[in-house]
């Protein structure tokens, strides 16, 4: 079995020779990779389309019961074998457990090749506040984000997105990823604080929040679209599942509390989903976009936001500055993240370079997300199969995996940590009996909506 190999190609001793800085970096990363535009713009989208209240419970509870589980075992899967996705569900399986790395591999390329032109998408919407101002009413919006999201401009968007990931993942575990993310999510953090206290004084706001996050209808609680809106939020927005948080924890300490953690992060991306609906909707409320918001994938990010902040002049444009600056910085911690997947996989099992790794990768990803760049509905298909059923196929596996097949090594790995055996028990427990149904369940629910809706 190849072991981890240095930059140089010379094998490392089953664990990478790279390390975080500090357990502080790992978490900010960690919740960096989490914390992205799933959280701005998915929250937001998935929480208008009619759920209300029965959305934000059903999302709360799958985090808590069945993601949090699932994200302790993918920690415990990196750290415990050293390895990267490709090769560590094999290390803890045996071979057998194969198909699942190439799963991580495919979720992770998948998800980033149409991630990446969101990014780009995000980065001329910066761009055009800055330089040319926001679109005056809907026809203008719309011919704006027409204008953004395909041809030329969309292309290039991305390719500079893919890029300027390429360049931080390229500079390594520490000088580049955890870098980005000690300096970024501190700044996103106060960025959204901002925006949200503003946000609390717009006369929309309490409406916005009574008609998309509160309203409360318990038959919404059985609606199919509502349970596949929560299940494909809480698992794109923690992002567990696909190998990104396994990758960043194969570079963790032996020592370092992974229940803390991973309840750190879980916390930290809740907190922002909730914080981003709290500054959307009384936008949406306040100017009346509440159509717009509910019919589109995108508009609320793209279409909505920038409208309504158009009407209040100069202090709006100021606004849909900082937003955009906080959509991409959250957009750019979560891109590293799906790189790091096959970056670290390629470099484990082929011992290539670093560098050489991450510019042959994003060359073919740049490929693969060319035809999102060119038409939106691409992009919100290839987003409901990679970022929607194979992400949450991933999660159940990965909970299987640690579970079922390998129950010591999640035991032993946690026990070396320090954690309390009060504390493993239950997790070890939630991760037998209550993750793997429910995300069956949950799994079978979402595909089944989805070709209702696609054959609808
Ligand atoms: N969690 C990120 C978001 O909310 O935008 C997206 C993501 C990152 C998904 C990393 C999956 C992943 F492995």
């Amino acid at each position: 079995m190849p072991s981890f190999r240095s930059a140089t190609g010379q094998p490392g001793r089953g664990h990478p020779p790279e390390h975080w800085g500090s357990s502080l970096g790992f978490v900010l990363a960690a919740a960096g990779s989490a914390v992205g535009l799933g959280n701005l713009w998915g929250f937001a989208y998935r929480a208008s389309q009619g759920g209300g209240g029965a959305f934000v419970l059903l999302y709360l509870l799958i985090v808590l019961v069945v993601c949090l589980p699932v994200l302790v075992a993918e920690m415990v899967l990196g750290r415990s074998t050293g390895h990267a996705p490709l090769l560590a569900p094999i290390t803890a399986g045996g071979r057998r457990w194969a198909p699942l790395g190439w799963l991580y591999m495919a979720a992770a390329v998948g998800i980033l090749a149409y991630y990446a032109v969101l990014m780009g998408w995000t980065g001329r919407s910066l761009l055009h506040a800055l330089t040319a101002g926001l679109p005056a009413d809907m026809a203008a919006a719309e011919a704006y984000f027409a204008a953004i999201s395909s041809g030329g401009d969309a292309v290039v968007a991305h390719l500079l997105s893919l890029a300027l990931t390429g360049v931080v993942v390229a500079a390594g575990i520490r000088g580049g990823i955890e870098r980005l993310s000690r300096w970024g999510m501190p700044l996103l953090f106060l960025l959204l604080l901002g925006l949200l206290v503003w946000a609390l004084t717009l006369p929309g706001a309490a409406e916005g929040y009574r008609t998309f996050l509160l309203r409360w209808d318990p038959a919404k609680l059985t609606d199919p679209t509502t349970i596949r809106n929560a299940f494909t939020q809480a698992f794109f927005s923690i992002g567990t599942g696909i190998g990104a948080i396994l990758a960043y924890a194969a570079y963790l300490d032996r020592r370092s509390p992974i229940p803390r953690e991973a309840a750190c992060v879980v916390g930290m991306d809740t907190a922002v989903g909730l914080m981003a609906g709290c500054v959307t909707f009384p936008v949406v409320a306040s100017f009346g976009l509440g159509d717009v918001v509910s019919g589109s994938t995108v508009g609320t990010l793209f279409i909505a936001l920038p409208t309504g902040l158009a009407s209040l002049g100069a202090s709006g444009r100021v606004v849909a500055v900082l937003f955009f600056c906080l959509a991409y910085i959250a957009a750019i911690t979560s891109s590293v993240s799906l790189l790091e997947v096959p970056t670290s996989s390629l470099i484990d099992r082929l011992g290539l370079s670093r560098r050489f790794t991450v510019w042959l990768l994003v060359v073919l990803i740049a490929l693969l997300g060319l035809p999102s760049a060119l038409d939106v509905a691409v992009l919100e298909k290839m987003d409901a199969v990679f970022g929607g059923v194979v992400l949450i196929s991933g999660g159940l596996a990965m909970a299987l995996l640690l579970g079922w097949g390998a129950p010591s090594r999640f035991l032993a790995d946690l026990h070396q940590g320090g954690s309390p055996p009060a504390l493993v028990l239950p997790l070890l427990w939630a991760l037998r009996w209550v993750s793997p149904p429910a995300i069956t369940a949950g799994l079978v629910v979402s595909v089944v909506d989805l070709v209702r809706s696609w054959s609808g």
